[in-house]
C-alpha cells in the first residue's frame, strides 16, 4: 500500500452517535481534533458504539472505517461506569470526589482492554504497511502494553485527555504499576501539559523501580525507551471562524442581543460534571447579587449545561444541586418585571447556536475545579477574536487551557468568598490569546506551547460592563460578513497550517 500512513484512533466510544434520524458524526473535541489528520491518511476508528445496536461501518460525512467493540452491559457498568468514571476520573481530577476502589472493576477493565487489543490487532495484521495505532485516554491505559505484547508491528502512541495527577495521588490505586505499566507499552505518550507529563514521570521514577528516567525518556529493563511529550488539544479555528459567517449564526446572535438588550451577559458551557465547578460559579453570583443591590437585573448567567453520564449517582446529584441553586438565585433576586439572573438550559446544543451565545457573551466563565484542557475556553477565544470583539475569558487557573491561553483573568474557583467585580478589560487580549486557541494538534507535530510563567490567580471575579452596547463592539451589526471576520485568518494561525 501506498501514500500516507494509515492512522488507527483506539478511544473508547467511535465518533458517532446515534440520534432518531440514524448513526451521525459526534461533535466533541476529541473527534474535532483528529479529524482532519484522520481523513488526510485514510483512516480507522476503533471503539465503543455507546449504543446496544450494531454500529455501520461507515457514517456519511466521516471518511474513516469504524470497527465497533461490543461491550455487554455488565462490562459497560463495571469498566466504563465504575472503574474509569468513578476511581480512574475523580483520581485524576484531584480527588474532587473520592474515587471507589472495587476489585470486580479492576477485572472488567483489564478484560475490555484486552477486549480493545484484540479488535485493533484484527485489524492491523492484514496490513501489509503497519499502521500507527493512537491509544486515546484513561479508558485504555493497559492497551499500549497489550498491543506490544500481541506481537503488534506498529509504532504505538498514547495520549491522555485529562490530568495525570500528582505521583502521591496515584500511587493510592492498588494497580498503580500495572497501569503505568501499561502506557509504557507505547512508544510515544502525550500529555495536555508538562505539568500533567512531569506528573507521569515523577509517577515512574518512584512507583516503578525496574525503570530510570532520564530527562523525557523512560528507559525500561528489556532496552526500549518511551518518549514522553507534550500536545495541547485544540479546536478547528477555520471551521469555527467559517460557521460564524453563517447568516443563520449571525441572525441568532441578533435575536439574543435583542433579548438581553444592555444587560452583562456571562457565559457558562459546560458537560454537567461535578469536576466543571459549575456550583461554584453560581455560588459567586450569589454572593455578588447579595453584596451588590445594584447589580440586580443588569447582570445574566447564561448557563448551558450538556447532559453526561446521568447513570451515574454523582452525576444526577451535581444536576439537582445545580438546579436547586439555579432555583434558589433566580427565587432570591428576580425583580418583578425583569428577566431572571439566570438562564438556564439542560441541553446539548447545535454548534452553530452555541456560537451565537459565544458572540453574545461578555463574559465567559470557565471554572473548572480541575480540567485536562477545555476547548469552551478556545472556543470562546477563537469566536471573540474572529470578530474584534471585546469579551472577557475568566479561566480557572486549575484548566489546562490557563497555560495557554495567558491573556485570561485566571481564577481560583475554591475562593468563591473572594468573588468581586472589576472592569472590563478592552486590550486585545483575544487575539493574543486566539494564536495559542488554534494551534495544530497532531502525534507528529512537536511544538510545545508552555508558557513558563504564572501570574497570581484573583479570587472568582466577575466583571461588569463599564459601558452600553452599541454596534461598534458588536462584531455582527450589519448583516453579511460579521465585522472583523474578513481577513481574521490570515491573522490567525489555522489547525492545519502553522
Ligand atoms: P470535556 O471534554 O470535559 O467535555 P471540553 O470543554 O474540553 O470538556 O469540551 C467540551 C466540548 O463539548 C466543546 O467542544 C463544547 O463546545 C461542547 N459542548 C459543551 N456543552 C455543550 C452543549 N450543551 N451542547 C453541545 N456541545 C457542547
Ligand atoms: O474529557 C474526557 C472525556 O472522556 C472526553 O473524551 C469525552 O468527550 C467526555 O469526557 C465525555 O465522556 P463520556 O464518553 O464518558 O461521555
Amino acid at each position: 500500500m501506498t501514500g500516507p500512513t494509515q492512522i488507527v484512533v483506539i478511544a473508547n466510544r467511535l465518533p458517532i452517535a446515534r440520534t432518531p434520524g440514524g448513526w451521525r458524526p459526534a461533535s466533541g473535541g476529541l473527534v474535532t481534533a483528529l479529524r482532519p489528520v484522520l481523513e488526510a491518511s485514510r483512516g480507522a476508528w476503533v471503539g465503543w458504539s455507546g449504543s446496544k445496536e450494531e454500529p455501520p461501518a461507515h457514517v456519511s460525512g466521516l471518511s474513516l472505517d469504524l470497527r465497533a467493540v461490543p461491550l455487554s452491559p455488565r462490562l459497560v457498568a463495571a469498566y466504563y461506569q465504575g472503574f474509569s468514571n468513578q476511581t480512574l476520573w475523580p483520581l485524576f481530577h484531584d480527588l474532587v470526589h473520592q474515587p471507589i476502589i472495587d476489585r470486580s472493576w479492576w477485572e472488567a477493565y483489564e478484560g475490555a482492554n484486552e477486549l480493545f487489543a484484540g479488535a485493533a490487532g484484527a485489524l492491523e495484521r492484514p496490513r501489509r504497511q503497519p499502521p500507527v495505532l493512537w491509544v486515546h485516554d484513561y479508558h485504555l491505559m493497559l492497551l499500549p502494553r497489550l498491543l506490544r505484547r500481541g506481537g503488534s508491528r506498529s509504532r504505538i502512541l498514547y495520549f491522555l485527555h485529562t490530568p495525570f495527577p500528582a505521583p502521591e495521588l496515584f500511587a493510592r490505586l492498588p494497580w498503580r504499576a500495572e497501569l503505568l505499566q501499561g502506557v509504557l507499552g507505547a512508544d510515544l505518550v502525550g500529555f495536555h501539559t508538562d505539568m500533567y507529563r512531569e506528573n507521569f514521570l515523577r509517577a515512574c521514577r518512584y512507583l516503578l523501580p525496574e525503570v530510570s528516567v532520564e530527562g523525557d525518556t523512560v528507559r525500561l529493563p528489556d532496552g526500549r525507551s518511551v518518549r514522553s511529550s507534550t500536545h495541547p488539544i485544540s479546536v478547528d479555528a477555520r471551521e469555527l471562524i467559517k460557521k460564524i459567517g453563517e447568516p443563520r449564526v449571525q441572525r441568532q446572535t441578533r435575536r439574543l442581543r435583542e433579548q438581553f438588550g444592555s444587560r452583562t451577559v456571562m457565559l457558562g458551557v459546560d458537560r454537567l460534571d461535578y469536576t466543571k465547578g459549575i456550583l461554584q460559579r453560581l455560588r459567586a453570583l450569589e454572593l455578588l447579587l447579595e453584596r451588590r443591590a445594584d447589580l440586580r437585573g443588569r447582570v445574566t448567567l447564561v448557563q448551558i449545561a450538556e447532559p453526561s453520564r446521568y447513570e451515574e449517582p454523582r452525576y444526577r446529584q451535581i444536576r439537582v444541586e445545580v438546579e436547586q441553586a439555579v432555583g434558589r438565585i433566580n427565587g432570591r433576586f428576580t425583580e418583578p418585571g425583569r428577566a431572571v439572573p439566570v438562564r438556564y438550559m439542560y441541553r446539548s446544543m447545535p454548534l452553530s447556536r452555541l456560537l451565537s451565545y459565544y458572540l453574545l457573551a461578555d463574559v465567559a466563565l470557565v471554572t473548572s475545579l480541575k480540567d485536562g484542557m477545555n476547548l469552551v475556553a478556545k472556543e470562546y477565544v477563537v469566536c471573540q477574536a474572529a470578530t474584534q470583539g471585546s469579551g472577557v475569558l475568566v479561566l480557572s487557573e486549575f484548566a489546562g487551557a490557563s497555560q495557554e491561553l495567558t491573556q485570561a483573568v485566571l481564577c481560583n474557583p475554591f475562593d468563591e468568598e473572594g468573588s468581586r467585580t472589576g472592569s472590563r478589560r478592552r486590550s486585545p487580549w483575544a487575539k493574543q490569546s486566539a494564536g495559542a486557541a488554534c494551534r495544530p494538534w497532531a502525534p507528529t507535530s512537536t511544538p510545545t506551547m508552555f508558557s513558563r510563567g504564572r501570574r497570581r490567580p484573583s479570587p472568582m471575579p466577575l466583571l461588569l460592563k463599564s459601558e452600553p452596547k452599541g454596534p461598534d463592539r458588536s462584531g455582527c451589526s450589519s448583516p453579511g460578513t460579521p465585522r472583523g471576520l474578513r481577513g481574521a485568518g490570515d491573522r490567525l494561525p489555522t489547525p492545519l497550517s502553522e
